[in-house]
């Protein structure tokens, strides 16, 4: 998708000294330097509230990444050569005169004069417009069209769809539009991309990849790990906005979209804007039937006791938070009347793994009755994360003399047929933007689109009308989960690798 022209030649993180930074975006620069895919003078910028000297951030964060910085070599090596080229610099956009004081102090800091930027907002939600401020000059003094300063916007983009039209609203008064890459990481992951391969690189999907022969498609995302140190943050969103708006929904678009014209931008952004669009919306009276809301209870993982999310340290005792969430949800367009796409999202679930399961529909007849076994639908598990790969289950003859059928897997897995080598989303999609690539970004009218499709649900869930479940830390997740598939004949149908 991108090619190998370096246009900036710099970047700067805001939000420097929190997780995302140090645990994703750093190591990521490094990896990239790494495989010499970095402008040879490229420069990191990274920012804080703090005082504080570039010295104490690189202990700071080698001491908060030491394991990752062991076991990863990419990392280190690409750290190693870094290394005098990453400052840290103050940005604090609550003193008086930050503006012009943050702009002398990074130009000062700068090699060369102006070179294009990128700026990296990982802050959160509420201080995202005091940070584009902060940025709004560079960008004003800026007149070389051909390498232009841009602006990455980290999720959550708002908390509903006004929320995020004020903040689009204020990107749009420092940026223009491409210059603006707003980021879902999921779209730089190896098996979400694959998907567009998959479906439009080969003839044979394309003809059953509707509803003649898709029965349901299921989306799940499921984490063993809780909410970390993220309370402040999580207990405010819910999985429904941190995962379920850009996620999941995105890889609903990977797997529902007509084929777009080109892997280009524009055609892509296009494609899965109209699929957003044609996501129905619940009534008010809707919600409480087609989608579950539940808290993990105290409960185990990996054989160890873990709390329950209410008794999590910085959650409100009371609050109505959900830690999972399942939906049914509809594509009403030609392609995809009638079938009911499940989404399930949870933390602290028994296994970690995101996958997509397209059931096919049965057979229209048998002629194998008097055989053993069960003839199972056809099924295409399509693994994003952990062991990416894709199975298609297909019902075949076991060798011998029995009359038994039962269902064997086609299996391409990512590790035996390439290695182990995958580059994380984030290298993948900091390249893309460091080149101005913004095929794999959103467009704001996805996000826009997106938030049409979740507000009405926590709108219902707030109004209070839909029970709170709850499920043990370490299970499946709540049992009403179950019973809204089977209200319709379905089942999760969970891969077994
Ligand atoms: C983030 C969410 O966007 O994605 C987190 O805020 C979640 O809550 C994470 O854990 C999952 O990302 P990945 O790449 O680990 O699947």
């Amino acid at each position: 998708m991108s090619g190998r022209f370096f246009c900036a030649a710099s970047i700067v993180i805001f939000g420097g000294t929190g997780d995302l930074a140090s645990r994703k975006l750093i190591p990521a620069l490094c990896r990239l330097h790494d495989a010499e895919l970095l402008a040879h003078d490229f420069h990191i910028f990274v920012t804080g509230r703090a005082d504080l000297s570039t010295e104490a951030f690189i202990e700071h964060l080698m001491q908060r990444e030491a394991i990752l910085f062991k076991k990863d070599k990419r990392f280190a090596n690409g750290f190693a050569g870094l290394r005098s080229r990453i400052r840290y610099l103050r940005a604090n956009p609550a003193l008086p005169g930050e503006p012009e004081d943050f702009k002398n102090r990074l130009l000062a800091a700068e090699p060369m004069a102006a070179p294009a930027r990128l700026f990296y907002l990982a802050v959160p939600p509420d201080s995202m417009k005091s940070f584009i401020r902060l940025i709004k000059p560079f960008s004003e003094e800026n007149t070389d069209s051909r390498c232009p300063e841009r602006i990455l916007v980290e999720k959550p983009f708002g908390q509903n769809l006004k929320t995020a039209k004020e903040l689009n609203q204020s990107l749009l008064e420092a940026f223009t539009e491409n210059q603006i890459l707003r980021i879902d990481h999921y779209l730089g992951k190896e098996a979400v991309q694959n998907i567009l391969f998959m479906r439009f690189a080969n003839t044979f999907f394309e003809p059953v990849w509707n509803n003649h022969y898709i029965d349901n498609v299921q989306i799940s995302f499921s984490e063993n790990i809780g909410i970390g140190g993220r309370a402040g943050y999580f207990d405010q969103t819910g999985i429904l906005r941190d995962v379920v708006q850009n996620h999941l929904l995105q890889v609903l678009c990977m797997v529902a979209m007509e084929s777009p014209l080109s892997h280009l931008p524009g055609d892509l952004h296009l494609e899965k804007n109209k699929v957003l669009k044609a996501l129905r919306r619940y009534q008010p009276e809707e919600v409480a039937s087609e989608t579950i809301r539940a808290q993990y209870s105290a409960g185990e993982v990996d054989s160890n006791p873990v709390l329950g999310y209410l008794e999590e340290n910085g959650v409100r005792p009371e609050s109505k938070t959900e830690t999972y969430a399942a939906c049914r949800v509809f594509v009403d367009n030609w392609r995809w009347g009638g079938v009911p796409f499940y989404l399930q999202a949870g933390k602290r679930l028994e296994r970690n793994v995101t996958e997509i399961v397209i059931n096919f529909k049965p057979l229209p007849h048998s002629i194998f009755k008097d055989f053993t076994g069960k003839i199972e639908p056809n099924r295409l598990y399509i693994r994003i994360q952990p062991n990416e790969g894709i199975i298609l289950k297909v019902n075949s003859k076991p060798p011998g003399m029995n009359l038994q059928v039962s269902d064997v897997g086609l299996k391409f897995s990512y590790e035996s047929e390439f290695g182990d080598y995958r580059p994380d989303a984030y290298e993948r999609l900091l390249l893309d933007a460091l080149n101005g690539d913004s095929a794999l970004f959103l467009s704001n009218s996805e996000i826009e689109e997106s938030w049409k499709f979740i507000d009405p649900i926590i709108e219902a869930w707030q109004s209070d009308n839909q029970p709170m479940h709850t499920y043990k830390a370490g299970s499946n997740g709540p049992e009403e989960a179950n019973k809204l598939l089977a209200r319709h004949g379905h089942r999760w149908r969970p891969s077994i690798i």
